[in-house]
């Protein structure tokens, strides 16, 4: 689902196979794209919708779809994943997280089907619905906005953490399965901010279409590590309920994206450009 091309003025002499090629492309993108929008419409319809927005409530904002995106919808994610990993940046923090990111950045230009995706008025509509809220995209400025996470290499992983909002909102996280051919698992703990509950621990996989939503200040969650000849890569996509953040908040955000994830030249090359 790649977004449109951008119109531009014709004159006569670039009035040509060219500029007729790019007017039909726009007009395939566009159609793609509500078909996309329409496909996850009518999968979305067949769920319990209900059951799965108090399923979220009851486990503390968090939820697992284990078959959520529709067939194609899954292709053009592991289509764009192998279009974007040639530009991933992988990371090694000692004790706490060893593996590949691509950052939105790079996947604005590499993939761009994945940024519409993320943009979806229906996905966008759905998790409001779960989350009792108003969501909104993070800011174009945010590398985290949309990433895929590659777990490549023996012992890939990430230890237990929050998505920590920076924001002056709170910040939900999806997780969506792209490839899984691993042994590892997504495994969390339900409650521990909520002094009233006794604690919840699971375990999943995600299998390519799965989806998990939760808000990030209240999950902790880790990735346990990559076997030997396995690989597995996720998609993330964060929305947030302010997509404000104070100059000293986004200083420490941009770091940690930077030295945790995607590396200072996909961080910091954008907003060099402005
Ligand atoms: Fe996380």
């Amino acid at each position: 689902m790649p977004p449109l091309a951008s119109s531009s003025t014709l004159d006569h002499a670039s009035h040509s196979v060219d500029a007729i090629a790019t007017a039909d492309s726009a007009a395939i993108s566009a159609a793609v794209s509500a078909t996309g929008d329409v496909l996850l419409a009518k999968q979305l319809d067949e769920f319990d919708n209900v059951g799965l927005a108090n399923a979220f409530v009851e486990q503390g904002k968090f939820v697992h779809v284990p078959h959520f995106l529709p067939e194609s919808l899954t292709q053009a994610l592991i289509d764009g994943m192998q279009a974007a990993r040639v530009d991933m940046n992988r990371n090694y923090l000692p004790g706490h997280k060893k593996g590949g990111s691509v950052s939105r950045h790079t996947i604005d230009t590499l993939a761009p089907a994945i940024a519409t995706l993320y943009r979806s008025p229906t996905l966008i509509a759905w998790l409001e619905k779960m989350a009792g809220e108003k969501l909104m995209p993070s800011p174009e400025t945010d590398p985290h906005a949309y990433a895929l996470y590659f777990y490549t290499e023996p012992g890939d992983h990430i230890g237990w953490h929050y998505d920590t909002s920076y924001y002056k909102g709170r910040r939900y996280t999806v997780l969506l399965g792209v490839l899984d051919r691993s042994s590892a698992k997504l495994e969390y703990k339900l409650h521990t901010r909520d002094a009233a509950r006794a604690p919840v621990d699971g375990s999943i996989g995600l299998n390519p279409g799965a989806l998990v939503f939760f808000d990030g200040d209240q999950l902790s969650h880790r990735i346990t590590p990559l076997g030997v000849g396995e690989e597995r890569v996720s998609l993330t996509f964060e929305y947030v309920t302010d997509p404000t953040m104070g100059a000293w908040q986004r200083f420490i955000s941009n770091m940690k994206d930077a030295v945790a994830y995607f590396g200072f030249r996909q961080v910091f090359s954008l907003r060099r450009k402005k």
